[in-house]
């Protein structure tokens, strides 16, 4: 597979951006009103992703050059819309300079590093002195959705593929976190988690799990097998209480400084 084309998400740029990206960019926004962007020169967005964000941060930053960086060129190629200089790379072996970005932002991206311990050496690397790293990730297993237990379940004889995994057992706790900041050379981050609520509708679910999460463990399936499938999951939704659509996402926030001597 070459490079840059990995994930979960290939080919599914437009999915993503249409059915994932508006459910994360509230915790986004959050995250960017903690860092230091009005002041910022130079920012590096690592896995900028469709660009939900772009807009946010280039509006945050009147002064700064922003630069997105993402592994995956279909989503590369829907943040291109942006209009914002954006590089094809992995994370973990950034093509940037040595201290040369004020802010760097790692949405949700961070635990989906083969080494999220390389991905943090990397970004503290291009931070300059005194420079922020703001992250964020799901808090233990709150990015289970209601209703997922019937997608494993009609699922449960078409593996996802390897690429589909995740580091996010390493990093899904305050003191994991932290633990792999330090282990980068990163220390005295602040750290905190906040709850999130979003209502779900049964449709609104059954688009996002049928059209991306397991889009490609579906097309593996023969048309009418599939058909079936889908029928379990839509009266298994339809049958779920009202109340069991609200949906509460614990997310750790990370906002770290570079020490300004070094
Ligand atoms: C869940 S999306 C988040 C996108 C964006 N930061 C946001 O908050 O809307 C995660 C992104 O990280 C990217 N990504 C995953 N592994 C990566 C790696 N090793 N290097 C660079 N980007 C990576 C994916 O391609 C994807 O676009």
């Amino acid at each position: 597979m070459p490079e840059g084309m990995q994930g979960r998400y290939v080919g599914l740029a437009d999915e993503y951006a249409r059915f994932w990206s508006p459910v994360i960019e509230p915790m986004g926004l959050r995250l960017l009103e903690m860092l230091p962007l009005g002041l910022a020169w130079r920012i590096v967005d690592i896995g900028c992703g469709t660009g939900n964000l772009i807009s946010k941060i280039v509006a945050a930053a009147p002064n700064a050059r922003y630069l997105g960086l993402d592994r995956a060129a279909n989503i590369l190629s829907a943040a291109s819309k942006s209009g914002v200089p954006l590089v094809l790379a992995d994370g973990c072996r950034l093509p940037l300079r040595n201290s040369s970005f004020d802010v760097a932002v790692m949405a949700f991206a961070l635990f989906k590093f083969p080494s999220p311990l390389a991905g943090l050496t990397e970004a503290k690397r291009v931070l300059r002195p005194g420079g922020v790293l703001g992250i964020t990730i799901w808090a233990g297993d709150t990015h289970v959705l209601p209703g997922d237990e019937i997608w494993e379940e009609v699922l449960v004889d078409v593996p996802r593929s390897p690429d589909e995994s995740d580091r996010l057992e390493d990093l899904n706790e305050i003191e994991k976190l932290r633990g792999v900041l330090e282990s980068a050379g990163i220390t005295g981050s602040d750290i905190h988690s906040e709850t999130f609520e979003r209502t779900w509708t049964p449709e609104s679910l059954f688009a996002l799990k049928s059209e991306l999460t397991h889009r490609a463990r579906l097309v593996r399936l023969p048309v009418d097998e599939r058909e079936k499938r889908l029928a379990q999951v839509r009266a298994y939704l339809a049958g779920m209480t009202p109340s069991s659509f609200i949906w509460r996402p614990s997310i750790l926030f990370a906002r770290a400084q570079v020490p300004s001597t070094v």
